[in-house]
């Protein structure tokens, strides 16, 4: 067994796919969610596709005496990857000061303990909302990073700048920020994906619930957009190929082969896709048809992003492998299973 990996936010939609790939590799794992986007189904899942049930804490880690408590417990946590937060675009409009606490005050109380309990490797997980309106097509990590347009995107900012600050001033500690673009998708067992509460913010989750017959139509949020056929395009990245990046980051920590102590990497595959070609492809792979209207744009909606994926390649050895019709297709037998179950 290898060392004694903890993964917050584990029970959640890409967390979950980690601790397979974790465990997959060989990693003891210790998942802390306070189950607010998720729930203990996922312990089981994980359990039945690996054969092995991780060590679960079910804390908020935005409480700090809680926080410590978990590390005092599991004093041989080698490395930290942290996914816990609150991720609603929409809603972070609406009440910014949740999602900044929320978001903030996990990271804060984990950087705490890790000073504490001398753990020294950390890996936060960034978004490409970090990089604002981008102005060169693909993004690269050299890119400056703007103020997102929501708080929630600003969490990101401010999160990998509070950990820079933190990381120049430990003497031991290394972090990765990994920003990824838009991942969909979900594990080939069909055992676990993604369950947004309530109505879908994202494109793919929206997609699948029309075509199970959950909602009644997709609003496509414009095609007046200077791209190709008028909508909006998107690096999308099959959640396994994401997890699978986190093993490697980890190792890369755990193994002392970073080359500085605070580094970050585009997580895409490098191919952006409009709105509407997402929709043709669904409705090719799924030979679905599928029910659409074109709206008006949302708010904060850049017209175009997709990622520069050199430097993952070069430095973490690491290149996303699965091609849109692969993503789509796991989204769909994951959405068809969910609701099967009832
Ligand atoms: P998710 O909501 O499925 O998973 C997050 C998990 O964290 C949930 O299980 C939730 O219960 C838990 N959590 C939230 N706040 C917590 C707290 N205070 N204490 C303990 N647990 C808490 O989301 P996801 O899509 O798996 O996203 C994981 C991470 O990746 C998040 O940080 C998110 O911001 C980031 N991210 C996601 C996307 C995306 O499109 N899904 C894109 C870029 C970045
Ligand atoms: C993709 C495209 C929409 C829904 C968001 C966050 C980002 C990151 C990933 C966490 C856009 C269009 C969508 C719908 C539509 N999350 N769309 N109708 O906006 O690129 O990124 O999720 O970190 O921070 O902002 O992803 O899936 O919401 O949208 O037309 O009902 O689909 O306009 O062009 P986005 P998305």
């Amino acid at each position: 067994m290898k060392s004694k990996i903890m993964v917050t936010g584990g029970c959640g939609y890409i967390g979950s796919h980690t601790v397979i790939e974790l465990i997959k590799s060989g990693f003891e794992t210790v998942i802390v969610d306070d189950l607010s986007n998720s729930s203990e189904k996922s312990l089981d899942r994980i359990q039945e596709i690996t054969g092995v049930l991780p060590h679960f804490e079910k804390v908020d880690l935005a409480n700090q005496e809680k926080t410590m408590k978990i590390f005092k417990k599991h004093t041989d946590v080698k490395a930290v990857i942290h996914f816990a937060a609150h991720k609603a675009v929409g809603e972070s409009v609406e009440q910014p000061l949740m999602y900044y606490q929320n978001n903030l005050f996990s990271l804060i109380n984990l950087l705490s303990a890790l000073e504490k309990y001398r753990i020294p490797n950390f890996i936060f997980s960034s978004s490409a909302t970090v990089y604002g309106i981008p102005t060169n097509l693909p993004i690269t990590e050299d890119e400056a990073t703007q103020r997102p347009f929501s708080p929630y995107g600003n969490t990101k900012k401010v999160a990998e700048e509070i950990l820079d600050d933190v990381v120049k001033s430990a003497a031991n500690l290394n972090a990765i920020s990994l920003r990824y673009f838009n991942p969909i998708g979900a594990h080939e067992s069909g055992l676990i994906g993604e369950l947004p509460n309530g109505i879908p913010n994202n494109l793919m989750p929206y997609i699948t619930q029309v075509a199970v017959g959950i909602r009644e139509k997709l609003m496509v949020f414009g095609n007046d957009y200077p791209t190709k056929d008028g909508t909006p395009i998107r690096d999308y990245i099959h959640v396994v190929d994401l997890a699978k990046a986190h093993v490697i980051a980890v190792e890369r920590l755990l193994n002392q082969q970073n080359e500085a102590a605070f580094e970050y990497f585009n997580l895409g595959t490098g191919k952006g896709y409009s709105v509407f070609e997402v929709i043709r492809t669904f409705e090719e792979v799924t030979k679905t048809k599928l029910n659409y209207e074109v709206t008006s744009r949302r708010a904060g909606d850049v017209p175009q992003l997709y990622a520069a994926t050199n430097l993952a390649e070069k430095k973490l050895k690491w290149k996303a492998k699965k091609g849109l019709k692969e993503m789509i297709a796991s989204s769909w037998k994951w959405e068809q299973n969910v609701r099967g179950e009832g």
